[in-house]
């Protein structure tokens, strides 16, 4: 049994990538383990958003985690901003964190690239989610390719407090699928697929219609060779939409590639469409029950107590390492 602490930002829609990246392990993940599973909507305000459209986000990303099979009997399931100790730690992280490796983020470079404006919150975003993941002794943390630079700038700082204080945290490691761990666009496929993307018809929404996706992926960017094989950097379009048909059925990939041998790429589009509707329509049903239910914010209430009894408790225990406690201090002067 082990510690597991993952989070999705209610930024925009929740897409497929995030599901299949991401989602689909935390729901994997749950059964035997002491799994957190956090809507980190402190990460969202690190750039601009109308505030009613975070707040339904926020619940949207909460019943969608529902729906999706994340069991409150099993998983915490809760939100970021309720429980405090997360932003109290997220400033001791960001006092030992150094500006070179923050600057070095990926994600942050990416972010700020043309913005003349940037604000200080996305520079200190890894911080924050250190903070998430170190304030639960967590062992692992269930995420998409993009997110390793952070784990391991994660890492660093644990490592660092801990020599520098003493043996406060656990060292945290990425958990990462082979398959599944970078869902492309469906019109740029060298691209991540992103809820940032301007054009909607790069990313599948898990609240999508169905004719929707079908659509998005009949006219998904392909080749022109005519042949279903899987070869990420010639074929990357066909690959990912293999990765994506093999992920939403279980079917393993070189199954299909023997499958749709004599198909064509019309064909091929159909039954993976057919196959993401089929994945994603019980997942609608469910979250249309539960978006304006009571029973969401009672999971979410027993949510963040569970959590907050667990993250106040080492919170105290970082505190006092850090030397943040006005008691008399009985080793140095
Ligand atoms: P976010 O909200 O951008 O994405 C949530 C999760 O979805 C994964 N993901 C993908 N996986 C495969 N293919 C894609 N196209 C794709 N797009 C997104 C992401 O890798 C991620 O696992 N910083 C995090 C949120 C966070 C967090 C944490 C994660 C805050 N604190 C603590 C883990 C632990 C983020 O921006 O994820």
């Amino acid at each position: 049994m082990a510690t597991i602490f993952s989070g999705i930002k209610p930024t925009g829609v929740v897409t497929l990538g995030n599901y299949l990246g991401a989602m689909k392990q935390f729901v994997d993940l749950q059964d035997d383990n002491n799994a957190y599973y956090c809507i980190v909507d402190l990460h969202s305000i690190t750039v601009q958003l109308d505030r009613v459209e975070l707040m339904n986000n926020t619940r949207k990303l909460a019943a969608l985690y529902l729906a999706s099979g994340l069991d409150p009997e099993k998983a915490t399931i809760f939100v970021q901003s309720e429980v405090k100790a997360h932003a109290q730690l997220g400033w001791m992280l960001t006092c030992i964190a150094g500006m070179g490796e923050l600057g070095r983020m990926t994600q942050y470079k990416d972010k700020s690239q043309g913005s003349e404006n940037v604000g200080a919150g996305l520079f200190v975003y890894p911080t924050l989610m250190a903070s998430d993941i170190l304030l639960y002794n967590t062992e692992l943390v269930p995420v998409g390719d993009d997110q390793k630079q952070h784990i391991e700038l994660t890492r660093d700082l644990a490592e660092r407090f801990n020599k520098r204080y003493y043996e406060t945290f656990t060292i945290p490691e990425p958990l990462i699928q082979k398959e599944g761990a970078r869902i492309m666009s469906l019109t740029n496929p060298v691209k991540k697929m992103s809820k940032s993307d301007t054009n909607a018809k790069g990313y599948i929404s898990m609240l999508d219609e169905p004719n929707v996706i079908r659509k998005k992926i009949k006219s998904a960017v392909t080749d022109s060779s005519g042949v279903i094989s899987f070869d990420r950097e010639n074929k990357p379009g066909i690959s990912n939409l293999l990765e994506i048909y093999s992920l939403s059925t279980g079917t393993p990939i070189d199954d299909l590639v023997k499958q749709y041998e004599n198909s064509n790429y019309g064909t091929f589009k159909q039954d993976v469409a057919e196959a993401v509707v089929a994945l994603l329509e019980p997942i609608q049903a469910r979250y249309h029950e539960l978006i304006d239910s009571p029973e969401l914010d009672e999971i979410l209430d027993a949510g963040r107590a569970k959590a907050e009894a667990v993250a106040n408790k080492n919170l105290a225990k970082i505190e006092k390492a850090m030397g943040l406690s006005r008691k008399r201090a009985k080793v140095k002067k």
